[in-house]
C-alpha cells in the first residue's frame, strides 16, 4: 500500500506514520509544519521518520491547491489517504477563526479532489473529532446522535468536514471514514493540550489553570490505540454494499469517563510533586463532559483499547522527562 498522510509532523500523524512504516507500507507525509505550537517538536517527530525506510515528505499547506496537485503528480503510486492535518484546538478557534475554515474545510476539499482525481483511491480516511457533539448530554456519544449544534468554530469545521466527505462518497463513490477522536494523549503530545500544559507548569512551579473548578471528564485515549484504530480502519474501506453511500464515520474513544482530577492526581504522581490549582470558569465553546460509544468500530474492525490512564499517564511522561531533559 501506498499512504498519503497528512499532518505526519504533528502529534498523531507522526505516530500513525511509524506505524505504517514498521509494516513495510509506503508513506508519503505532508505537513506545512505551522507554528501553532512550537515547529521544533514537529521537527523533531519529523527526524525521526525521515530515517524510516518507505518514507518521505513533502513540506506543503493543504489548502495550496497548486502544491498539492504537484504531489499528487509526483506520487502516482498513491493508493490511500490519511487527512490529519487539520487546525486542531477548541480555544484558538475563538481567535483565529479563518485558520479553521482554510485548513479543515478549504484543506479538507483539496484532498478529497486529490482522492477524486485519483482512479486507484482505495481508501480515504480523516480526523473528525468528539467536539462535533457540541453540548449534547445524552452520554456516551453515540455515531446515531444528532450533531447539528456545535459550541465551537472549530466543532463546526470538523463536522463540515464529514459532510464534504459524505458529498464525496456518494457523487463519485469514494469509500471515506472520518473518526471522531476523543482527547488524545500520549508520548510526543501536543503542547497546547491537558498533559503537556499540567506537566510543564507543575515542573516549572507555576500553578495549573483548571476550568469548571475541576468538575470536567474527558474520555482520555492514549495515542496507541488511536493508531491500532485508524490502521485497522484504513484496512477496511466501506465497500458501499448493503450501504447507501460508502461514507462512515466512527467514535475511537477509550469508553472511560475519566475525573479530570484523577488524570491530575495521576500526573502529579508521575512527577513527585503536588500542583498548585488555579480554577477558573467553563471557558466558552468547551464541553463538560465526553464519553465515547465505540461499539460501532469494535463491531466493525475490532477496535479495542486497552491503555487506561495509570498505565498511559506514566508514559506520557517519561516521554515528557526525557524529551526536556529533566
Ligand atoms: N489530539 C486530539 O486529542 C484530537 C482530538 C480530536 C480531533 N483531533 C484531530 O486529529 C488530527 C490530528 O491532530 P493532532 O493532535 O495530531 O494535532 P497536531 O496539531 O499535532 O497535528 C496536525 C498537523 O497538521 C499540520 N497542519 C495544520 N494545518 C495544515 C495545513 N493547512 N497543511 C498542512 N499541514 C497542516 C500541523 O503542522 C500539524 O503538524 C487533527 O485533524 C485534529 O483536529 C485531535
Amino acid at each position: 500500500m501506498s499512504i498519503l498522510v497528512t499532518g505526519a509532523a504533528g502529534f498523531i500523524g507522526y505516530h500513525t506514520c511509524l506505524r505504517l512504516l514498521a509494516r513495510g507500507e509506503q508513506v508519503v507525509g505532508v505537513d506545512n509544519l505551522n507554528a501553532y505550537y512550537d515547529p521544533a517538536l514537529k521537527h523533531a517527530r519529523l527526524a525521526q521518520l525521515q530515517e524510516k525506510p518507505g518514507f518521505s515528505f513533502f513540506q506543503a499547506d493543504i489548502g495550496d491547491r497548486a502544491a498539492m496537485a504537484d504531489i499528487a503528480a509526483n506520487n502516482p503510486h498513491v493508493t490511500d489517504y490519511i487527512n490529519l492535518a487539520a487546525q486542531a484546538g477548541v480555544r484558538h478557534s475563538l481567535k483565529q477563526p479563518h485558520d479553521y475554515t482554510h485548513s479543515n474545510i478549504e484543506g479538507h476539499l483539496v484532498m478529497l479532489e486529490l482522492a477524486r482525481a485519483n482512479d486507484k483511491c482505495r481508501h480515504f480516511v480523516y480526523a473528525s473529532s468528539s467536539s462535533v457533539y457540541g453540548a449534547n448530554t445524552k452520554l456516551p456519544f453515540s455515531v446515531e446522535d444528532r450533531v447539528d449544534h456545535p459550541i465551537s468554530l472549530y466543532a463546526a469545521t470538523k463536522r463540515a468536514g464529514e459532510l464534504m466527505s459524505h458529498c464525496y462518497s456518494h457523487l463519485y463513490r469514494i469509500p471515506t471514514t472520518g473518526l471522531r477522536f476523543f482527547t488524545v494523549y500520549g508520548p510526543w503530545g501536543r503542547p497546547d493540550m491537558a498533559a503537556y500544559l499540567f506537566a510543564k507548569a507543575i515542573l516549572a512551579g507555576e500553578p495549573i489553570t483548571i476550568f469548571n473548578n475541576g468538575d470536567m471528564r474527558r474520555d482520555f485515549t492514549f495515542v496507541e490505540d488511536i493508531v491500532s484504530g485508524i490502521v485497522g480502519v484504513l484496512d477496511n474501506p466501506p465497500s458501499g454494499e448493503g450501504e447507501a453511500v460508502p461514507a462512515r464515520v466512527y467514535n475511537i474513544g477509550n469508553h472511560r469517563s475519566e475525573h479530570l482530577m484523577d488524570f491530575v492526581g495521576l500526573v502529579e504522581q508521575c512527577l513527585g510533586r503536588k500542583a498548585e490549582y488555579r480554577f477558573l470558569p467553563m471557558q466558552p465553546g468547551d464541553v463538560k463532559e465526553t464519553y465515547a460509544d465505540i461499539t460501532a468500530i469494535q463491531r466493525d474492525v475490532g477496535f479495542a483499547p486497552t491503555t487506561p490512564i495509570s498505565v498511559g499517564v506514566p508514559k506520557f511522561i517519561d516521554w515528557f522527562k526525557t524529551y526536556h531533559g529533566v
